[in-house]
């Protein structure tokens, strides 16, 4: 018997594949690098390497919070640990809340740390839970670190969700009282200056964007609801590249991991040129996992690591903040949204 939230799981799994595009606007087409034909360096040369905080990463590259808490979500995040361990990228579990609720579906989580003793390993819940919970959910996988989701949109259409949205206070106690680092991400809509602003002044120190362009749970749940009526707010949100623009706003910054719709080395080099700390996949991901099996999944994020590494080259840098320094232009839709909203 699995309960109702258990059920779900599997359920934003498969609706999540169902709507996977592969050649889906995710908004990088409109950031265009210019092309540099004497790099003047060799791939040796190229270090991809960078430290986040604490955290040494082989790449900026992490696998993004999904699943776990069901019998067959548990199974994904066993062979998302084995692909975390085979690249030594960090990963997320997807959000705990239900194994907190039902402790027996605890294993669905910590299997992903039982494979990967040494790996970067995020835990992840909801903005709304409490300090104890939040222990639980690191105390869960021996988390690293801990993602607090912030997912409005989603609950909104999401038939069975939360109607209450007061999370900052709880967010200002979670970030003061736990000793791992707290990540604030969204799940596919974007962040704002004015979001991340409000975050900074409660505490928060990393936040992940999280944009329009990838996996759109504005779709998934609607198509859960018995009358799929709010079709009307799929492509909701900013785009990862216009909530990167809108990072250029604040005065202090924070780290920033960006996701949404993050699909080839080239995305993400744009998104690191765009200010990005590290990029984060989700949806393309499962989808080399569900259409495939573990090794040829892991086959795909080895070759896709070193094209990552060929581009670095290819635009002539060789570490990772050099990629700042890339010259891009916008296309026009860009600019104007950079007009609009007064970001230079
Ligand atoms: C997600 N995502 C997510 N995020 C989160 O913080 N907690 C969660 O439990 C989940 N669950 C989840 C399930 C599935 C099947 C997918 C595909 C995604 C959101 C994810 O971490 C990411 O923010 C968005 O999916 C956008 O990235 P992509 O998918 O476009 O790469």
């Amino acid at each position: 018997m699995t309960s109702k939230q258990s059920h779900r799981k599997d359920e934003h799994v498969s609706l999540a594949e169902k709507f996977y595009q592969q050649d889906t606007q995710n908004g990088f087409d409109g950031v265009r690098i210019i092309h540099e034909s004497l790099p003047e360096l060799a791939l040796s040369d190229v270090a991809t390497q960078t430290q986040i905080g604490s955290f040494h990463l082989p790449y900026p590259v992490m696998i993004e919070a999904m699943t776990g808490g069901s019998p067959q979500t548990g199974r994904l995040n066993d062979q998302l640990s084995r692909l975390a361990k085979a690249t030594g990228l960090p990963m997320a579990v997807g959000s705990q809340s239900v194994a907190i609720r039902e402790p027996e579906l605890s294993a669905t989580f910590s299997i992903a740390r039982q494979n990967n003793a040494t790996g970067i390993m995020i835990a992840n819940m909801g903005g709304n839970h409490s300090l104890a919970a939040a222990k639980a959910a690191i105390d869960m996988i021996q988390a690293n670190a801990l993602q607090i989701h912030i997912n409005a949109a989603q609950e909104t259409v999401m038939p069975e969700g939360d109607r209450d949205f007061h999370w900052l206070s709880n967010i200002n106690q979670l970030t003061t009282n736990l000793d791992v680092p707290v990540i604030v991400k969204e799940v596919g809509f974007g962040m704002t200056a004015e979001t991340v602003t409000k975050l900074i002044e409660t505490g928060v120190k990393a936040v992940d964007i999280s944009g329009r362009g990838g996996t759109d749970f504005a779709k998934i749940e609607n198509f859960r609801r018995p009358n799929k009526d709010m079709a009307y707010l799929a492509d909701w949100g900013l785009t990862t590249v216009e909530s990167l623009l809108e990072m250029r706003q604040l005065s202090t910054r924070p780290v920033i991991i960006a996701s949404g719709g993050i699909k080839t080395p080239l995305d993400a080099i744009k998104a690191l040129i765009l200010g990005a700390d590290c990029v984060g996949m989700a949806g393309e991901v499962l989808h080399h996992l569900v259409q495939t099996d573990l090794p040829s999944t892991t086959q795909w994020l080895q070759d896709w690591l070193a094209q990552f590494k060929q581009l670095m080259l290819l635009v002539g840098a060789q570490r990772i903040a050099d990629l700042q320094r890339v010259p891009v232009v916008f296309d026009s839709t860009l600019v104007s949204y950079a007009d609009q909203r007064g970001i230079q």
